[in-house]
């Protein structure tokens, strides 16, 4: 009988990567990184070498790698039994928490990521306004849906609202029920709404925009706006939700949208994400509620899944401690700051843009409002920087830091270190 198990070669764990992945990895990350275990706020590559880490599994890892309350709760949990499809106590506890926690939320569906999550905010308000299409911004990451997937990361510039595809495959008619504004700019934004009110279900916005803090007034404009048209405003908190407040963004700047998808920190590190709204939207998952022209279908073999549930449990208690969010921010800021420093004793054309718990050095001067103006910054020498940092210990994805609670002020010292070294070396 033939030996139908492939062999190694013998070739390493690079190569062995390259043989089965396209472009060689997963499309997150480089491939040129193996990371084979994590602890706090470090992690350590297949060869051994430690980084302060600030990639933070792109972000779930807020309360750090196998925090000790996490590992016991997922430990116990496995012995359990790991998925069911129903309902267990977990996952409703876990609901009851986000529910609990985030302004908009009164009722909540478990997806199992955050572009899940997103493309279900979207069918969710076309299903309750009647409406088609959905204006989001220029620059605006909503996952890799194919309504995401418009002007997310142009590379030409287009006319407002016309949408540009960022991936092959997408079918035209997607651009035709999408339309771009610009991020921070409420007199466009407005426009665009009032020339398409009757066609227009939702604005989905992710309240800071990769990098870009909204201006003062932008999202109340937007609540007011919509609000005021008969459209629905979506927060995507993906990243923001647990981690720029317990509330979230909507806490955070105070604005409560009529929608949110939240994801990464909620499942703790697995995979787990949520669409969360008011009852009213939410009985449209309800076929006994709005009958079978109004309802949503929403099915996920994982969703719910109770080793996710009990990891998010685990890591919303540790947040909710007194302290942890001002500990957070405060290793946040002391970076951002000391960052800022070295930049301006380097004279280098750079800043740094953000929030405490997530922000990057941009290199480019002036005020960077909207996706054109960070577009317009020096990606190469980001991408030099990012590599020096790495060389000299510290791992930061392509455009961002992310602390966690469990960076200690050695990592902070160490990393400063390491962009001093960085900088001068540019
Ligand atoms: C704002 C935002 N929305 C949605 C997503 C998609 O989430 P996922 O990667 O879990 O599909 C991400 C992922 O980084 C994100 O940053």
């Amino acid at each position: 009988m033939a030996d139908l198990r492939k062999k190694n070669d013998g070739n390493s764990i690079e190569e062995r990567a390259r043989k089965i992945f396209p472009s060689g990895g997963f499309g997150n990350l480089k491939a040129d990184l193996v990371i084979e275990s994590g602890s706090g706020g470090r992690v350590r590559d297949h060869l051994g070498k430690e980084y302060i880490d600030f990639v933070l599994g792109s972000g779930p890892m807020l309360v750090g790698h196998a925090h000790p309350d996490v590992t016991e709760a997922v430990e116990k949990q496995l012995s359990k039994g790991t998925t069911f499809f129903a309902l267990n106590e977990s996952a409703i506890e876990l609901a009851e928490m986000i529910v609990a926690a985030v302004p908009c939320a009164e009722q909540l569906r478990f997806v199992s990521s955050g572009s899940e999550a997103t493309l279900y905010t979207m069918r969710l308000a076309r299903a309750f306004t009647g409406k088609e299409k959905i204006l989001k911004f220029e620059g605006g990451y909503h996952g890799m849906n194919d309504y995401a997937l418009m002007s997310m990361a142009p590379k030409k510039e287009a006319d407002f609202p016309q949408p540009l595809p960022d991936s092959a495959g997408i079918p035209t008619s997607v651009g035709e029920s999408v339309l771009i504004a610009p991020f921070n700019d409420l007199e466009t934004t407005k426009e665009l709404l009032i020339q398409n009110r009757n066609e227009v279900a939702a604005v989905i916005v992710e309240p800071f925009q990769r990098l870009i803090s909204p201006k003062p007034g932008f999202l109340e404009g937007l609540r007011e706006l919509t609000a005021s048209e008969g459209v629905l405003l979506i927060f995507d908190e993906v990243v923001t939700g647990f981690r720029f407040s317990y509330q979230g963004a909507q806490g955070y700047y105070g604005v409560v949208p009529d929608l949110c998808a939240l994801g990464k920190v909620i499942g703790g590190g697995f995979p787990l994400a949520a669409v969360a709204g008011s009852r009213k939207l939410f009985d449209h998952f309800d076929s006994e509620k709005v009958g079978a022209s109004g309802y949503l279908p929403q099915i996920g073999t994982l969703s719910g899944n109770p080793v996710a549930s009990v990891a998010g449990i685990a890591t919303l208690k540790i947040l909710s401690k007194a302290g942890a969010y001002e500990e957070i921010f405060e290793t946040g800021r002391v970076l951002m700051a000391g960052i800022e420093d070295i930049l301006k004793s380097c004279g280098v054309e750079a800043q740094v843009i953000g929030e405490p718990p997530l922000f990057d050095v941009v290199f480019g001067s002036g005020s960077l409002d909207d996706y054109r103006a960070v577009a317009a910054c020096d990606i190469s020498l980001l991408g030099k920087f990012n590599q020096s940092l790495r060389s000299n210990g510290v791992l930061k994805g392509d455009t961002k830091f992310y602390v966690s609670l469990a960076h200690t002020s050695e990592d902070v010292q160490r990393t400063l270190e390491a962009v001093d070294l960085s900088i001068k070396g540019l």
